[in-house]
Parts: structure tokens; sequence; C-alpha cells
């Protein structure tokens, strides 16, 4: 007997043999003297059509109602091509076991469930066919991500959770906190034995060891340690940040793809972004087809055309000046009104990739300084840096990146025009003090790419447990 995995074609070479399959039940209908199961093991969308008549071993037990949707169940059986028109190949059943039965309250029944709904079962929405999906995607995706980078000669790097500088400048990070040994036996609570707030500080003392520590933001100033020593390297890793923004598109916690790139500069690293982009968009169109075909039908009708297009089509490029030109003259009122130097909020975002650019991807480069971190290259404009975001339909920045400032000078009047403290980025100013090299990267939102490639709306659903404001349940 040998297992066999569900899929639509698999299996038509085996026709005849015995074989076995380890699943979840998904329906059970019983027909006069036949019942049907659909057995899932989530290696593909599709069900294994069990058809079982009642001389097969366990049918009494079947018929008896002990098994419903939801239980586990291990079946062998022969394989013959299919009556019915939805598969191909199904087990005529010669041996079913219930490995673990389903309790009837087992929330997630044939009948359709909103997502919003299934948010609230984190634990057992994996077993829906979209959920299903969006893992085994977004799994392709991280495969793919991996052998991008690997193929072009980066070394992957892996950077710190914990950290006490923060890379974008922006006071966004959760902090760290040591629950001492004593305060957690003297209550029951842990809760109580975190620090409070004293007149709106808090006790340092007793954070990391002693010393303030937070989460990461970001693994940049991490990478570019090591990319100006190994020459291109990424990570992958998870980042948080404490926006309090209940939005589709932001997560406390979320993954950040970040490649750092030496003796580089901006259009090295759009060009790099640019490559990234379209292999991982090909990857999945080639080895997801049939979850990227329930995408197509169920989640957002199109898209496998306009991945294709992403995958073949040149990106737009466009500066940050030319860009706002562009909202001024459009034909649209827009909630925040534009003038040079502002941030562009996702309703320019969105207006730049899917009305004037038709849902191409565009990529705005050369940001007022003052808007960006102080790591980025300033421009010979003295007014604007080297930097670049990446603009995707539905999802609007997919990409945020730069050319570094490498000229230690420049860096050193950034970080004091910014009043940040010199000293507390003394490696990273080492850096350009001992052999400094131009060199760029990007930082890529993971669950962003996930929306991007499988229509998925709301971030939360692009990752298996989202963290937002009032979430960590599971
Ligand atoms: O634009 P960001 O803040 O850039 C950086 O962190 C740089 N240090 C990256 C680098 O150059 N190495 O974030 C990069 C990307 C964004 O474009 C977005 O896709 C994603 O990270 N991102 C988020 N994704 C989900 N939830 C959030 N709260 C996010 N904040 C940023
Ligand atoms: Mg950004």
């Amino acid at each position: 007997v040998v297992d066999i995995k569900g899929g639509p074609d698999e299996g038509l070479d085996r026709l005849g043999q015995t074989l076995a399959v380890k699943g979840w039940v998904r329906t059970l209908r019983v027909q006069s003297s036949v019942i049907f199961i659909e057995v899932n093991d989530g290696s593909c969308l599709s069900n294994m059509q069990c058809v079982m008549n009642s001389d097969a071993d366990g049918y009494d037990q079947v018929e008896s109602g002990s098994i419903t949707t939801g239980a586990s169940v291990s079946i062998q059986g022969t394989l013959v091509a299919s009556q019915g028109s939805k598969q191909k190949v199904e087990l005529k059943v010669l041996k079913i076991v219930t490995v673990g039965k389903s309790d009837p309250s087992f929330p997630i029944q044939k009948k359709r469930v909103s997502r919003e709904f299934l948010r609230t079962k984190a634990h057992l929405r994996p077993r829906t066919n979209t959920f299903g999906a969006v893992a085994r995607v977004r799994n392709a995706l991280a495969y793919a991500t991996h052998k991008f980078f690997q193929e072009n000669g980066f070394v992957w790097i892996s950077s710190p959770i914990i950290t006490a500088s923060d890379c974008e400048g922006a006071g966004e990070q959760f902090c760290v906190t040591t629950l001492i040994p004593s305060s957690r036996e003297a209550t029951d609570s842990t809760v109580d034995a975190i620090p409070k707030a004293k007149d709106g500080l808090i006790d340092w003392s007793q954070d990391f060891f002693g010393k303030p520590a937070f989460l990461t933001v970001s693994g940049q100033l991490n990478a570019e340690t090591y990319a100006t020593a190994l020459s291109d390297v990424y990570t992958f890793g998870p980042t948080f940040r404490a926006e309090n923004s209940n939005t589709s598109r932001h997560l406390a916690e979320f993954w950040m793809i970040e490649p750092e790139l030496a003796f580089a500069d901006l259009n090295d690293d759009m060009a790099c972004a640019t490559a990234y982009l379209q292999y991982v968009v090909t990857y999945i169109l080639e080895n997801c087809k049939e979850d990227m075909e329930f995408f197509n039908t169920w989640i957002e009708k199109g898209i496998i055309n306009r991945l294709s297009d992403v995958a073949e089509k040149n990106f737009v490029q466009l500066t940050y000046t030319d860009a706002v030109e562009l909202l001024l003259r459009a034909n649209k009122k827009f909630e925040f009104p534009v003038k040079w130097g502002c941030d562009l909020q996702s309703e320019h975002e969105r207006y730049i990739t899917e009305v004037a650019f038709g849902g191409c991807p565009v990529i705005i480069r050369d940001y007022p300084k003052d808007i960006k971190a102080f790591y980025m290259r300033r421009n010979d404009d003295g007014k604007t840096v080297a930097a670049m975001d990446m603009l995707v339909p539905r999802v609007g920045e997919l990409i945020g990146g730069s050319q570094r400032e490498e000229r230690l000078e420049y860096l050193e009047e950034r970080l004091d025009d910014l009043k940040l403290s010199k000293d507390s980025y003394w490696w990273y100013l080492d850096l350009r003090r001992y052999g400094s090299v131009p060199h760029a990267g990007f930082g890529l939102g993971f669950e962003r790419l996930v929306q991007f490639a499988t229509g998925i709306d709301n971030i939360r659903d692009a990752i298996p447990f989202p963290r937002t404001p009032g979430s960590a349940e599971f």
C-alpha cells in the first residue's frame, strides 16, 4: 500500500493499484447503499473522493454516523477512474479507520463561512480551501525567495529580533521586558510583574537585563554590516511595528525580506527588486497552478493574467516630483491634499498604480529627505534622497528601499539634524570609517506580497496567526 496525495491528475497512472489516503473529512454523503466521503490531506486543493459500498471494512461504523465532517480518517482502497465530472480518479474503499472523531460542534461545515468569522477560528481555518491555498502559496513564495537570492549569489543573514536600535527612527517599537523571578513568585498574575510606567516613563532597570531593548522594526542595519563584508546578503525574518493602525495592510508582526547589495546604487536596487518580484510571481504561476486557479475563480477574477503581465512587462519608474505633478493634475479630489514634500497616502499610491498606470507596478524614486529615514543617501540637489518605493495595485507600497548614505560626514550631519544620538549608532558609523562602499537595499513586506499574489484583500488572512492591535490569542 502506498500513500497518495490528492491532486486533480495525480494517480491517473496508478489506476487499479491499492493506495492509502490519510486526511480530514470535508463532506460525507450517504446515498442508498453507497457512501461518498471527500477527504483532504492539505497537500493540494482537491479532495480525494472515496466511494464506499456496504462490503467495505468499516462501512457499519460510517453508516452509524461515527464519522462526520472534520474527523480524521485513514482509508485504503483501489484507485479507479471516476464516474463524476469533478475528479478524474476516486478511491473505491476497501477499509476505513477513524483516527480521530470530530465533535458535531465542528465550526467549519460545508456552507461557506466568512473570512471575518474564520479569523476567530485561527486554529481551524487552515482546514478550509482558501486558507489551505494561501498557506501553500505563501510557502512557495518563501521557497522562491530563497531560491532567487541563492541563485544570484546572496548570503542569507539572520538579523536579531531583540535589538537596542531603531532602524527607521520612527519610534514605533515594542519594548522587551524581563519578568523578574522573585516578582513572578510574588504574584500569580504575571501582568503585575511587568514594570509600570511611572510619570509616563518605563522603568528601564527591569528591561532586557537592565538595558533598554526592543523588538526589531527592520534587519537592515544588521544586513548592512554583513553586506560590507560579504557583498550581497539578504535577511528574511519577522519584524515588529507598534503602529496602532487597524488597516487591511498593517500588522504588528510581519515578515520582511531585506536584500542589501554592496557596490551598488539605487538603479541596481530597483533592478534587483524588479527581478525578484518577477521571479517569485513566475514561480507560483508555474508551481501552484491549482491554487492560483482557485484564487482566479473565487478570490480575485483575472489575477492570473494580472500576475502574468507583472512577470513580463517593464515596471513604470518616475521621480517623486513627477508623481506629485501627476497627482496635482489628476481629475480627482483626494482626502489628503497633495503638495511637494508630503508623504504619499495610500489613496495617492493606489491612484498612481491603478488609475494612472493601469495596474502596472510603479517605482517612485528620489523622495524629499524630510519624509525619509536618516540612512538614505543624499542626492546632489540637497533636497531629496536616493529612496525608492515600489507600489502595486490593491496593496499600495509593497517595497521600500534606498541607496544608503556611505559618506561619514553626511551621515553624521543627518543624525544631528534629526537629533538622533551618534553614540548609539557608533557601530553603524564605523562601517563608514572602515572601507565604506556605495550600497543599497530594500525591504519587502512578505504578507503584502502574499496579498498581491493571491488577491486576498485583508493582510490578516495572509499570515497564519495575525498580530494586530488587540489580537494575540492563538
Ligand atoms: O518601508 P519600510 O518601513 O522600510 C524599512 O523598514 C527599510 N529598513 C527596508 C530596507 O530598506 N531594508 O518597510 C518595508 C516594507 C514596506 O514596503 C511594507 O511592504 C512592509 O515592509 N511593511 C509592513 N507590512 C505589514 N505591516 C506593517 N505594519 C508594515 N510596515 C511596513
Ligand atoms: Mg516605507
